[in-house]
């Protein structure tokens, strides 16, 4: 086990789909994977693997922001050999052609987080997708009928901005939407040498301040994860 994973060496599969919440871990193994098996619940945060037409697929929760995700990713990719990582989460939309409940592949992550700050000592690193991973959701999701937008995503560090205008300014230069874990998830594939991609789903706009009902997040909500398990396994 790593310090916040109680998984055996080998429980855990080289792809795996990373939810913010828990609880959606739990709901993904238990709807979308076959025999799912818990493998850490450390801090309540719980990990499963199972398998997606019949190939192995982990999925874990990793907490809300940086921080969190960091832990658990360093982890993944450093002590249990992940080798695919998919993040499936929502974010608010910050233009105005996206609606609630689109569908948003993250080819890259601009931040204002002072992670990588720090980390690279004041210069600018490009947390980027991998491009093998994009691909194969981008063509996954257009043979369901689905058209994700692919671009570029804020990961903040603030939920709660002292400026309420402050995504504004990532708009002006045509980024699509905010969340608050890519850039780490990025930055980390990149340093281990794996690959990583972020899959969201519009759940509200800062623009038009709409957001989501229940029924409409269960629609985009499986959408995201078909993209996320077909991709996992090609
Ligand atoms: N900000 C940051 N993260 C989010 C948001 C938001 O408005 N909506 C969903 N995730």
């Amino acid at each position: 086990m790593s310090i916040h994973i109680a998984a055996k060496p080998g429980e855990i599969a080289e792809a795996i789909l990373l939810p913010g919440d828990p609880l959606r871990a739990k709901f993904i193994a238990e709807n979308f994977l076959e025999n799912p098996r818990l493998y850490s619940e450390v801090r309540n945060i719980l990990g499963y693997t199972g398998t997606y037409r019949g190939k192995r697929v982990s999925v874990q929760g990793t907490g809300m922001g940086i921080p969190s995700l960091s832990i658990y990713v360093n982890e993944l990719f450093r002590d249990y050999g992940v080798r695919r990582a998919i993040r499936v989460g929502t974010a608010g939309a910050i233009q105005e052609e996206l609606k609630i409940r689109d569908l948003v592949l993250a080819m890259s992550a601009s931040t204002d987080s002072g992670a990588n700050s720090f980390r690279f000592g004041g210069r600018h690193f490009a947390p980027t997708a991998s491009f093998s991973l994009l691909k194969t959701a981008y063509e996954k999701a257009l043979a369901k009928g689905w058209l994700p937008k692919v671009g570029n995503v804020v990961c903040s560090d603030m939920f709660y901005t002292e400026d309420p205008e402050e995504w504004k300014l990532w708009a002006k230069f045509g980024a699509l939407a905010v969340e608050m874990e890519s850039a780490e998830l990025y930055t980390l594939a990149a340093k281990y040498r794996r690959e990583a991609l972020t899959i969201l789903t519009i759940s509200d706009s800062l623009v038009t301040h709409e957001s989501t009902s229940p029924e409409e997040r269960q629609t985009a909500f499986t959408q995201m994860m078909e993209t996320a398990l077909e991709t996992a396994i090609s």
